[in-house]
């Protein structure tokens, strides 16, 4: 792989997001922080997140983690979110992160217990985490933490992988790459995966605004997920698979990463350290259900694509707890 192989297919994704039309600001924005749209006024205020915990039934991925006490491997830790952390992620991420979206559910702003798991479930537990370093974006100029707040997030996290040890979410998860079955992860055929656009037909939600005009974006329109996650390393997300510019199994060995943290897409580590799956593909897949036009295209994981998913992380646990990877 040469560099400008690289390069032809990280312009080539550029171009393809810009190809979208009025969804460039957007989904730039996301990417890149400063031209963020004001236009939008999130639907979701703080009573909704509210009505999130009221009902523990739902069966929005993100949403599975018990109420109550968290075993951890840091008290002190816990403690440090509780009272340090989680009062400025509720305020400044809350609104959109909780269940009702439209960002990715990581976070439950009545629920500091719950929301201490979820970040360790999407792998946000970590130096660098996506958490600091994720500029303005989703419509808003301001869900960006101050100077003062990255310092008590960067101090939790400290103290989590200090006494996580050999437990601690980086050490674990540089582990399970040893776990992934190449059949299995093969299995899951991600290069069929593809997006389906936002029509009359399938705004289960109720978002405004919500069709999108097919003419006017390449991206949203069953375009196979391989269009605008093939080598861009700032979308987090790889999917190469089938791209006959890349090694055949470029997106296998990647997805082993931690830096960038590919890996996270399928494993993340509870406070215990162990190993579990993340489902952000899950959540990454609701919340484009719950987010307005031209945004990240929709997309829906059939049955099948949804039980390769689970096969292939099930499978890495298993092995990882058995003490069989690499063998
Ligand atoms: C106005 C709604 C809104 C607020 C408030 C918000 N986000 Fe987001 N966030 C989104 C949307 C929508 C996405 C998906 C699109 C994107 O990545 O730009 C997202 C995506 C992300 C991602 C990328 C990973 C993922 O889960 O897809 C990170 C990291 C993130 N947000 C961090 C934060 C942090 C940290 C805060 C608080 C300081 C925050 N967000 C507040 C709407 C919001
Ligand atoms: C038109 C280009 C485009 C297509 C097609 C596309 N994506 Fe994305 N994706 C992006 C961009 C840009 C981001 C980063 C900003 C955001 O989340 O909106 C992103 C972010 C993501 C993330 C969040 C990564 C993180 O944690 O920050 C996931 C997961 C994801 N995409 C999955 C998919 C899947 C699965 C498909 C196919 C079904 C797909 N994407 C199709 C452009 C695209």
């Amino acid at each position: 792989m040469n560099a400008r192989t690289l390069l032809g297919i990280a312009l080539a994704a550029t171009t393809a997001v810009a190809a979208c039309g009025d969804s460039t600001d957007t989904l730039t924005g996301g990417m890149g922080g400063s031209r963020a749209k004001s236009s939008r006024t999130p639907s979701n205020n703080a009573d909704d997140d509210d009505a999130d915990t009221t009902t523990p039934g739902s069966t929005t991925p993100g949403d599975d983690t018990p109420s109550g006490p968290v075993p951890t491997n840091s008290p002190a830790g816990k403690e440090f979110y509780k009272t340090n952390v989680h009062p400025f992620m509720a305020q400044k991420c809350g609104s959109c992160h909780g269940a009702p979206g439209p960002g990715p559910a990581w976070l439950t702003s009545a629920d500091a217990e719950k929301s201490y798991a979820q970040l360790f479930q999407v792998g946000y537990v970590v130096q660098q985490s996506r958490i600091v370093l994720k500029p303005a974006h989703g419509g808003s100029t301001t869900n960006v933490l101050a100077t003062a707040e990255i310092q008590k997030y960067n101090e939790w996290v400290s103290m989590e992988l200090e006494d996580g040890g050999q437990n601690a979410p980086p050490n674990v998860l540089e582990k399970l790459g040893d776990c992934f079955d190449r059949q299995k992860f093969d299995a899951m055929n991600l290069a069929q995966w593809r997006t389906t656009r936002r029509t009359a037909n399938n705004n289960t939600n109720n978002v405004t605004p919500w069709n999108e005009n097919a003419n006017n974006c390449t991206g949203c329109d069953n375009a196979p997920c391989t269009t605008c996650h093939s080598a861009d390393a700032a979308t987090n997300y790889k999917n190469s698979v089938g791209n006959p510019l890349l090694p055949a199994d470029s997106t296998f060995e990647e997805s082993k990463l931690t830096s960038p943290a590919y890996i996270t897409k399928y494993f993340g580590v509870s406070p215990e350290g162990k190993p579990i799956a993340s489902d952000a593909l899950k959540k990454k897949s609701e919340a484009t259900k719950k987010d307005r036009a031209y945004t990240h295209p929709m997309f829906n994981l059939n049955a099948n694509q949804s039980a390769a998913l689970d096969a292939f992380v099930n499978d890495v646990i298993t092995k990882y707890n058995a003490g069989t990877c690499g063998k």
